[in-house]
């Protein structure tokens, strides 16, 4: 039996553009080429999650409008539940303008959130069946806090669905959100962000996790693009490499990551081993341009066996 991953997420239609660097304050740059593709966190990673073999449900809302049909249509072509995809026909569906420099793949990304910030409590309760009973419970920033709270609080009640938390885009939030957490995913800038501490070393980044730890998050994962991951609990710090690989767009490389972490969790892996696979998942993430090109999981695979035969 596949196991099950509930992405609660946004969906956003992305508005790619290519340019030879990127623009300051003011400043025009004639780049191109230009893509328009699905994206929003949570759909990436529910889109990673089920290319990697999981089954998948999405649970998000997005607006009654040509994007949110373009948002439903492509989750169903990806096999992915969206029984608890809420349309509204007050908001329009999220859309985010995202910037991709030329030469090293890095990005600047603005969101228009829309209908993510309809992601209520009410549509929580209806999938509350779905949600007891998955496997992993993998949550983004993007949509409201207040509902995000509101999972958290009803998920330390469950025995059995472990509860991913990716911390983006960061937001401050109450420390004792932090309690009973199972796992963490907050890259080098948002570690920042949610502890307040300016983070310049290896070790200001463990101290600052342990951090955490001791607020009760039970794992935290630091993600460091291509530095690979640094994992801090309780028993342990460990250092994982990325595999390096040709960069054509970073965009969507943590939704990778976070994809493919929940799978390789569920799937009954131990962290170290789970975080291995989520970096190799997220090293094809970033050959193909667009946030939302996830590798499948016979590509993965290979890729690994190719890598470790070496
Ligand atoms: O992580 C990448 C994603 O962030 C993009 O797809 C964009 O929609 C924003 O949500």
């Amino acid at each position: 039996m596949k196991p099950r991953v509930v992405v609660i997420g946004s969906f956003n239609i992305d508005m790619v553009a290519k340019a030879p660097y990127l623009p300051k304050p003011g400043e025009t740059v004639l780049g191109g080429p230009f893509v328009m593709v699905p994206g929003g966190k949570g759909s990436n990673q529910a889109i990673s999650a089920s290319r990697l073999g999981a089954e998948v449900y999405f649970i998000g809302c997005v607006g009654d409008d040509l994007f949110g049909k373009i948002a439903k249509d492509n989750l169903i072509k990806e096999k992915i539940n969206i029984d608890y995809l809420q349309m509204t026909n007050e908001i329009h569906t999220g859309v985010a303008i995202i910037m991709v420099d030329d030469k090293t793949g890095e990005n600047m990304i603005v969101v228009a959130p829309g209908a993510n910030m309809r992601v209520t409590e009410d549509i929580i309760d209806k999938a509350v069946e779905v949600i007891k009973d998955s496997d992993i419970i993998l949550i983004q920033f993007e949509i409201p806090i207040e509902t995000i709270e509101y999972i958290v609080k009803k998920v330390k009640t469950y025995d059995k669905p472990k509860l991913i938390i990716n911390p983006a885009p960061a937001r401050k939030v109450d420390l004792k959100f932090w309690e009973g957490i199972y796992l963490i995913t907050p890259n080098r800038r948002e570690l920042e962000l949610i502890s307040g501490v300016r983070l310049e070393s290896m070790e200001d980044l463990e101290r600052t996790a342990k951090e955490l730890i001791n607020l009760g998050v039970k794992n935290v994962v630091v993600t460091l693009g291509k530095d690979g991951a640094l994992v801090v609990n309780e028993m342990k710090t460990k250092h994982v490499p990325s595999f390096k690989t040709e960069v054509v767009d970073t965009t969507g490389a943590g939704d990778a990551f976070n994809g493919g972490l929940a799978v390789a969790l569920a799937e009954g892996k131990d962290l170290i081993s789970a975080v291995y696979f989520a970096n190799a998942v997220a090293g094809l993430k970033v050959k193909k341009l667009g946030a939302s090109s996830m590798p499948y999981r016979e590509e993965v695979e290979r890729f690994l066996e190719n890598y470790e035969k070496r």
